[in-house]
């Protein structure tokens, strides 16, 4: 049994964060952590995985599509599935292992085993308790499942399964068209598995920028992706290495099914607070099954704090990482806070997507004055000499004060393009501000200021 400032209950992004940043401000911390290996969902089978099979992927379809464009000429590569996955767990490998590192060099405690909470100040991992001053919960998600779909992990699978299918299946139906979705598919459809997205709504990625939207589903159908729109899943039947979809037209109530070697069902997450005992403490959950707090990341229950996916707001890692270290500051006795309006997303399909701010249909809804900036990257030398001229950079502004209030990017590495605008947005920039940045030549980050340019007089390259 020991003692601490600070017993985190998790050691996903928020979790291994929100120690490093606790631990660095002199707090004795520790994290609980009930699998093999640190980093959570995140490292072990999201973010990290799934973006080593988009690259490994990515790589094969330049060699199919682009290489010989550009003279580069001999046998197009073969993807070995087994060599692809073997780079995947070594990616992963010296992920999770660097965690390690860095809670050894900040003299954080792994306690190793599922923790539950027998009362404030108390955790047991295994067989023992220890007592801590603060609890922090950052046990994360799970996939939330459909009723009259079973989950196998071979036939029928989520997301951790589809990074580890044995072989690459011929056919792929992919229920929900959203970041998952879209990722996993991508992959496969790279690899020649036929890839059918079925999609309750009648567009993809819900949420996003309607214009995004329509050029991202025209990009991934020429990619060759199918998209049945507007088709609530309700069965799924699995026997003999195969399974049936059976999904319900919402425009005329009709009946339809889909066949396919592997289903990957992709239609959300839910917080995962099982066996943690919160039902016994009294800790006040949201009508969502998310633990409730207060702007300081408190529940309901004293001395007891939870942070990313187990509470509400977007289940993105980095919105994990950002309050993981806001808890460490208030449990420090500092001012830990998050900007919920800067807070990016990113879907790390070829060609990526971020987003930040506002969408336009949310300024609409909201009444307010805009103004807005777009520039394709068919104007930008940079991407048309990589073959990567389709897709556009979106900035709106305030019509009055010229303020950035979001922007959307389809395009070459849209992914770290978006942060320029996210510190822009941070200090409250205009779209002159950034449009008077000098900007390297020639850079994909032209596109940026083209955008931000066209908001006022226009921009130089259309
Ligand atoms: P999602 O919430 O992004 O999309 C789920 C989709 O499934 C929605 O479009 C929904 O309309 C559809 N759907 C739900 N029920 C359906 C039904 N019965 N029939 C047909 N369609 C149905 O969920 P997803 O993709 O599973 O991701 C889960 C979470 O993980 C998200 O919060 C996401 O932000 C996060 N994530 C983020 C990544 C990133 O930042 N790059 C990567 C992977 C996941």
């Amino acid at each position: 049994m020991a003692s601490y400032d600070v017993l985190i209950i998790g050691s996903g992004p928020g979790g291994y964060v929100g120690a490093i940043r606790a631990a660095q401000l002199g707090l004795k911390v520790a994290v609980a952590e009930g699998r093999e290996t640190l980093g959570g969902t995140c490292l072990n089978v999201g973010c990290i995985p799934s973006k080593a099979l988009l690259h490994a992927t990515h790589m094969l379809h330049e060699a199919e599509e682009n290489f010989a464009k550009m003279g580069l000429s001999g046998a197009a590569p073969k993807p070995d599935w087994k060599q692809m996955l073997a780079y995947k767990d070594e990616v992963i490998g010296q992920n999770t292992k660097g965690i390690e590192f860095l809670f050894k060099k900040n003299k954080i405690d792994w306690l190793k085993g599922w923790a539950t909470i027998p009362a404030p100040g108390k955790v047991t991992v295994g067989d023992t308790t220890h007592d801590a001053k603060a609890i922090v919960i950052a046990s994360g998600s799970e996939a939330s499942t459909l009723p009259g779909v079973e989950i196998d992990e071979k036939t029928v699978v989520t997301s951790t399964g589809a990074l580890a299918l044995p072989k690459i299946p011929k056919s792929m139906v992919v229920i929900g068209a959203g970041v998952i979705g879209l990722e996993m598919g991508s992959v496969y459809s790279r690899l020649g598995t036929e890839v059918t997205v079925v999609e309750y709504l009648d567009h993809i990625t819900p949420g996003m920028d309607a214009e995004v939207q329509k050029t991202f589903q025209r990009m991934l159908g020429k990619q060759g992706l199918k998209f049945v729109l507007g088709a609530a899943v309700e069965k799924v039947e699995a026997a003999k290495g195969k399974a049936r979809v059976h999904y319900k037209l919402r425009k005329d109530d009709s009946a339809q099914s889909a066949e396919a070697e592997v289903v990957l069902v992709a239609t959300g997450r839910r917080p995962f607070t099982q066996g943690l005992g919160l039902d016994k403490l009294g800790v006040e959950m949201t009508k969502r099954g998310q633990i409730a707090v207060d702007a300081h990341y408190a529940t309901s229950v004293k001395g007891i704090y939870a942070i990313g996916d187990v509470i509400e707001g977007p289940m993105l890692a980095h919105k994990a990482e950002d309050e993981g270290v806001a808890v460490a500051e208030i449990l420090a006795g500092q001012a830990g806070h998050v900007n919920y309006g800067v807070i990016p997303g990113v879907i790390y399909t070829h060609p990526e997507v971020a987003t930040v701010g506002k969408t336009e249909e949310q300024l609409k809804d909201e009444g307010r004055a805009y103004k807005v900036g777009k520039f394709s990257f068919m104007g930008n030398g940079r991407a048309k000499a990589v073959f990567a001229g389709d897709g556009f950079v979106k900035i709106l502004a305030d019509k009055e004060t010229d303020r950035i209030l979001g922007c959307h990017v389809i395009g070459p590495m849209a992914g770290d393009l978006i942060h320029e605008v996210c510190v822009a947005m941070e200090f409250g920039a205009s779209a002159e501000d950034l449009a008077r940045t000098c900007h390297a030549h020639p850079t994909f980050s032209e596109a940026m200021r083209e955008a931000a340019l066209a908001c006022n007089d226009g921009p130089i390259h259309s």
